[in-house]
């Protein structure tokens, strides 16, 4: 079975038990502080986990990109991957336990969709922690179906638990359904988890019940929903009788001209394969990133560090097999090859190539001088680092790598590996986290977390919608948002201009502003759909997808309209409550971009 026959059967059986299919969003989310990229299908939809109502009803259905580093480490072996695609449904406070477990089983069993023999499933289900009971409803009904009481594992919050890391955010016990990758169960006891490795998770049904506010406390939601997610590529191998996502489709291609391009034969040597693995996936993420209607560039901060953190690991892969560049780009004929082989699924690849391979070549440009130097000035820091008794490199002389020669921390921690050595991270972070302050270049997010829909962020968020109506007033329509990152503190709004703002005209900005908060206009919103959205005169994001009914946010009404936009929300009541819009800085972002960082007070 190939991607696109599983995603068309998933959708109809889905639709068939009345899901409305609904599009997948950028892998880049707008207006959320608390993550770099969707992480899963779940991200988009938070507000409405959370009590509104979707224009599209109560039992949804995707496909969505997903970006996942925090297992960057993992990356290489048969299963984990940092790009991946999730397939999902949703349950908007209408079915739950029974309803998505009984689903997924007819889905996963029955000859007529997937035809997965249940000998070769097993589950878990959460074991109970904080005060929330073991979730013995769930195993009852797996058991029902025909899952026997051996095949459940029954594990604590670390993996039956799905929800904010670190924010607040929607969250409950979840329930995760697992394939056998050998021939058969190596015993009567073999379950997930089992220490014979060889169950892969293939699809997580979380059950939510709690919202997780921003003071650490979970309160029960109103309305129960249901979130699942399957992995496409770990599911496509499961059903082609691969233990190993590499053995597919998504991989056969990149891997040859890999071979090709280094000359090493892939299976005969297990280091310099894991290389070529490597890689490809990192080269395929960040073509999937670069391809993005929001995409980013790389870059020291934020999402755009993390792609470049992929790339550089890419290329030191490619060294590492022999590929240092000299016979050419190594990675944008490898995006190339993706953007062809994947023209049908996804073709904003193809429609982005150029663009794509030019990120990508100037990139490799700039690493491979500082892979260079940075090897370099390892290699003479390395006699005096193996004399130290603990073997552990110091935090500072990682960030001096770092700050001097741009030589990413990753890679010094894998040069050290290499070497038996470690690195300090506590103590590079702290050095990391001081220079940050001191250039006030900000951060930027790096943990998954969920939307944080508190106050600040309410507000910040509806001042994004104020700005950007006063941009297009002062500047001309062809101010476009390009992105926007909020947090409790402050905003920043990106948008395509080609020159910088004059003070007059930031004055003129801030003061337009000031004056809609001024008059406490309303803010509301209606569902409708994209065309008469468009109709009536509502902003909508150039190049992202939408659904066909969308939600569209006014501030003000009548003869007070002051803006109209396409967007999820969820937004401040009025603007009154906004407090005193300052714009304090305005700047380059990338070419033709601009950014405004902006506080309320
Ligand atoms: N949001 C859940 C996950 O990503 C379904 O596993």
């Amino acid at each position: 079975m190939t991607a696109s026959e599983l995603r068309r059967k998933y959708i109809t059986f889905f639709e068939s038990k009345g899901h409305a299919r609904i599009q997948g969003k950028s892998l880049l989310p707008d207006n959320d502080p608390t993550v770099l990229f969707t992480t899963a299908g779940m991200h988009p939809l938070v507000p409405y986990l959370l009590g509104q109502e979707h224009p599209a009803g109560q039992r949804l259905v995707n496909s969505q990109k997903c970006i996942r580093t925090g297992d960057i480490e993992s990356v290489g072996d048969p299963s984990h991957l940092t790009f991946f695609e999730m397939l999902g449904n949703w349950s908007l406070g209408d079915y739950f336990k029974e309803g998505a477990i009984e689903m997924s089983f007819e889905f996963l069993t029955d000859p007529r969709w997937l035809g997965i023999p249940v000998e070769k499933l097993g589950v878990t289900v959460f074991s109970g922690e904080l005060g929330i009971p073991r979730d013995d409803e769930s195993a009852a009904i797996w058991r029902r179906l025909g899952i026997p009481e051996n095949r459940i594992a029954y594990l604590p919050r670390a993996d039956n638990w799905w929800g904010p890391a670190g924010s607040a955010g929607p969250c409950g016990p979840d329930t995760e359904m697992f394939y056998y990758t050998g021939d058969a169960p190596c015993g009567p006891e073999c379950k997930p988890g089992c220490a014979c490795g060889k169950w892969l998770e293939i699809w997580n049904n979380v059950f939510m019940q709690y919202n997780k506010n921003s003071a650490g406390e979970y309160e029960p939601l109103a309305r129960k929903c249901v979130d699942t997610g399957m992995g496409v590529e770990r599911v496509v191998a499961i059903l082609n009788g691969k233990a190993s996502v590499y053995e597919t489709e998504f991989f056969a291609g990149l891997l040859k001209a890999v071979e090709a391009a280094s000359g090493h034969v892939y299976g005969t040597d297990e280091d310099r394969d894991s290389s070529a693995r490597i890689l490809c996936e990192h080269a395929r993420a960040s073509t999937f990133i670069l391809g993005d209607p929001r995409a980013v560039s790389p870059s020291n901060v934020g999402a755009g560090y993390v792609l470049r953190r992929l790339l550089r690991r890419a290329l030191r892969h490619a060294s590492k097999l022999g590929i240092d560049g000299s016979g050419g780009p190594v990675l944008s004929p490898l995006a190339r090859l993706l953007a062809e082989e994947t023209r049908d699924d996804w073709p904003e690849l193809g429609e982005n190539i150029e663009r794509i391979a030019e990120e990508l070549d100037r990139e490799e440009k700039k690493f491979l001088e500082t892979l260079q130097k940075g090897e370099r000035e390892f290699e003479k820091l390395l006699p005096g680092l193996m004399k130290n008794p603990r073997r552990v490199m110091s935090g500072r002389l990682a960030f001096k790598l770092y700050d001097t020669y741009g030589f990413p921390v990753e890679l010094t921690e894998e040069l050290a590996r290499e070497n038996g050595l470690s690195v300090d991270s506590a103590e590079f972070d702290e050095a990391f986290r001081k220079h940050q302050e001191t250039s006030r270049a900000g951060v930027g997010v790096f943990k998954g977390g969920l939307v944080d829909s508190g106050d600040a962020a309410l507000r910040y968020h509806t001042a994004t919608h104020l700005l950007h109506q006063a941009l297009r007033q002062v500047l001309g329509t062809h101010v476009a948002q390009k992105g926007s990152n909020i947090t409790a503190e402050r905003m920043r709004f990106d948008f395509a201009h080609p020159a910088p703002m004059t003070e007059t005209e930031i004055a003129s900005v801030q003061a337009i502003v000031n004056e809609q908060i001024a008059r406490d206009l309303p803010v509301s919103h209606q569902s409708m759909s994209l065309d008469a959205a468009k109709e009536s005169g509502a902003i909508a994001l150039f190049g992202e997808k939408y659904e066909d009914v969308v939600k569209v946010y006014s501030i003000g009404e009548g003869e007070s309209l002051f803006a109209r936009e396409v967007c999820g929300g969820p937004h401040a009541p009025s603007t009154g409550a906004l407090g005193k819009f300052t714009i304090q800085k305005e700047q380059s972002s990338s070419a033709g971009v601009r950014r405004i960082r902006a506080v309320l007070e």
